[in-house]
């Protein structure tokens, strides 16, 4: 028997940091009093509860790759890499409308991108912090030496309007952020996870399947039902709060830093209240900033990490070269959470 060749593989890891990040808002600004006689609400319920006031809507014509790519082209320039230094394109989404293809080669051909690896994942509002880490360990390992990292949701076209409990949460954007070699470490280890018992919590209401014996059966009359995302509020929040907090302290601890040497703190942008909440258990001292994009942008499900630190870097509000503890959470249930140097 001939003896088995030893694979070729790197020796040893590498660094990885967040080279640049960009963000993309649609241009339309959708205010409270645009929503409320809908759901039987008033502007300010919605922001005592959430803390939302305004959030973005992209037009009809406005796709989920459209946003994608103006958030890649700030961050690929705020990073100085060219496309052809970009080995992989990660997008995190839930609400690009096709089943297949996916949005990252689509993305990845119309940067010019030569030839990437594009794939995208779904981990609703933690998709980005699990790409982030997917990126790290890629670029780490030696796999690729830069990887670009979407989270973008056009979070409109799958919300009900006439559901209270959701319809004021939701907005649409894109976050990008570029990860790639570095001489230092720029990315703590990933603290992440999934409770699937409650994949109620946070769902589809219907799936694509469902309606189909409805469109195809010209006798049916039943009105069909769009799969909109809908929540359970409470159990959503009080997992977030009390659990998705101790994640919060748990990651920092991994890390090996602590919340007074945080130059930023970067919750997925759920509910002002729960970032509030969050707060009180990491005791977060008041020097440190926190991103508080939701009262603008709204949820913006895999958007809302990277549009948050890219507009507080942007505003001069976060240091460049600062540590910031970022952190998503959503529908699964699935969470993610890392500190990273901010570029
Ligand atoms: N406008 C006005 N009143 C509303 C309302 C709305 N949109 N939705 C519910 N209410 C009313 C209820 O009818 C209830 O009235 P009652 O006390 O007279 O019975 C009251 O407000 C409280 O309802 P409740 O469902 O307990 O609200 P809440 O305090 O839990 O707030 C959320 C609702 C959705 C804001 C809150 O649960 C939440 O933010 N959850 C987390 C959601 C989240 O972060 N999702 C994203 C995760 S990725």
């Amino acid at each position: 028997m001939t003896e088995r060749p030893t694979l070729t593989v790197p020796a040893s890891l590498r660094h990885a940091r967040i080279h640049g990040l960009g963000g993309y808002r649609p241009e339309r600004v959708v205010p409270n009093s645009e929503i409320v006689d809908l759901i039987d609400s008033s502007d300010e319920w919605i922001q005592q509860r959430s803390g939302i006031v305004t959030r973005h809507r992209a037009r009809a014509d406005e796709t989920v790759v459209d946003m994608a790519e103006a958030a890649s082209r700030e961050a690929l320039q705020a990073a100085g890499v060219e496309p052809g230094q970009i080995g992989a394109v990660i997008v995190a989404t839930v609400s690009h409308p096709y089943q297949t293809p996916a949005a990252a080669p689509i993305l990845g051909h119309r940067l010019g991108i030569p030839n990437p690896a594009a794939f995208d994942i779904s981990a609703a509002c933690a998709g980005y912090c699990y790409a982030i880490s997917l990126a790290n360990d890629m670029v780490r390992a030696g796999t690729t030496d830069y990887v670009l990292v979407v989270g973008v949701e056009k979070l409109s076209d799958f919300t009900d309007k006439h559901d209270r409990g959701s319809a004021f949460i939701f907005g649409d954007g894109a976050g990008a952020a570029v990860v790639g070699v570095s001489d230092f470490p720029g990315i703590g280890p990933t603290l992440w996870g999934s409770l699937g018992d409650q994949a109620d919590a946070i769902t589809q209401r219907e799936a694509w399947t469902d309606l189909r014996p409805v469109m195809e059966d010209p006798e049916r009359t039943d009105p069909v039902r769009w799969p909109s995302i809908v929540m359970q509020g409470q159990t959503v929040f009080r997992w977030a709060v009390f659990s998705m907090a101790q994640v919060a302290v748990e990651t920092l601890e991994a890390a090996g830093v602590t919340a007074e040497q945080l130059d930023a703190f970067v919750p997925h942008q759920a509910n002002m209240r729960i970032t509030d909440a969050m707060i009180k258990t990491l005791k977060l001292p008041p020097h440190v900033p926190v991103a508080r994009d939701i009262a603008e942008t709204g949820n913006t499900s895999a958007a809302s990490v990277p549009l948050a630190m890219s507009r507080m870097l942007a505003e001069g509000e976060a240091k460049h070269g600062g540590l910031a503890l970022q952190i998503g959470f959503g529908a699964g249930l699935v969470y993610a959470a890392q500190v990273v140097v901010m570029p």
